[in-house]
């Protein structure tokens, strides 16, 4: 499970999050939203002991992200908006590079139907340039879920992806959180994030608006209306220029 208390990012005077307190258990899928800004991508990297935490605490399965973080960082993936590939080394030399880093013992088991699950099986031996952007996504996705990590971290993980591959990436996700994953995502494709999250968690300027089951949060925002959406929601609880 993922616990957050009280966390805040600072970029030198800047504060990108504020303040921002939540828990995910086993099985939910958590969307993070808010308008371009808001320190979704600066919350996610925090969680994943990317960047250190101004102030508060990130629990990862037990274990903090600062001061106990290298069991914490086997527990977790986390998977940028930009994924980061090596040049020179093929799809296939990815996964063993990966393998080795987490001392993944028999991996061939484990890549072979990753790469299957995410249709690039018959591209294992190209390297990225030779690979489309989606390709380059679901290199960057596979090498992240080779360690079977039970906390995930999804930053936009459905943007640049084909109809099909958006599906897949939905179905892979609801899929993990059904065999017991706690999984954060953050993006801004409300109709699709509303399919696969259990819950919500509002930002606005680096603070935390709302958060909780999708239907209670939308009843907070809904003026009585039974069939507001979550695009609805997110316009009502972020629209405007007040702080
Ligand atoms: N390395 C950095 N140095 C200084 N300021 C930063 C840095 N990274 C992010 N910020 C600032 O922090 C704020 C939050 O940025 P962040 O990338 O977390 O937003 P976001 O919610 O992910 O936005 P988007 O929807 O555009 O991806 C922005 O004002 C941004 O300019
Ligand atoms: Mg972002």
């Amino acid at each position: 499970m993922i616990e957050v208390t009280a966390l805040t990012k600072r970029y030198g005077q800047f504060t990108a999050v504020k303040d921002v307190s939540f828990a995910v258990q086993p099985g939910e899928v958590l969307g993070l939203v808010g308008p371009n800004g808001a320190g979704k991508t600066s919350t996610l990297r925090c969680l994943a002991g990317i960047i250190p935490a101004s102030a508060g605490t990130v629990r990862i399965a037990g274990h903090d992200v600062a001061t106990d973080a290298v069991a914490a960082k086997r527990a977790l993936a986390f998977f940028p908006d930009e994924p980061r590939l090596f040049d020179y080394l093929t799809v296939r030399q990815h996964l063993n590079f990966v393998a080795r880093i987490y001392g993944v013992a028999g991996h061939e088991g484990i890549a072979q139907p990753l790469l299957e699950e995410f249709e690039i099986a018959d591209k294992a031996d190209q390297l990225p340039g030779e690979l489309s952007r989606g390709m380059k996504q679901k290199l960057a996705i596979i090498c992240g879920l080779l360690h079977e990590p039970r906390v995930m971290f999804f930053d936009e993980p459905l943007t640049g992806l084909d109809p099909l591959g958006i599906r897949r990436m939905k179905d892979s996700i609801a899929r993990r959180a059904r065999e017991g994953a706690t999984i954060v995502l953050s993006s801004h494709l409300l109709h699709l994030l509303e399919e696969v999250c259990s819950h919500v968690l509002i930002l606005k300027r680096g603070e935390k608006i709302a958060d909780g089951r999708i239907a209670d949060v939308a009843a907070r925002f809904s003026n009585g209306d039974p069939n507001v959406n979550l695009e609805e929601v997110f316009i009502r609880a972020t629209g405007g220029s007040e702080t």
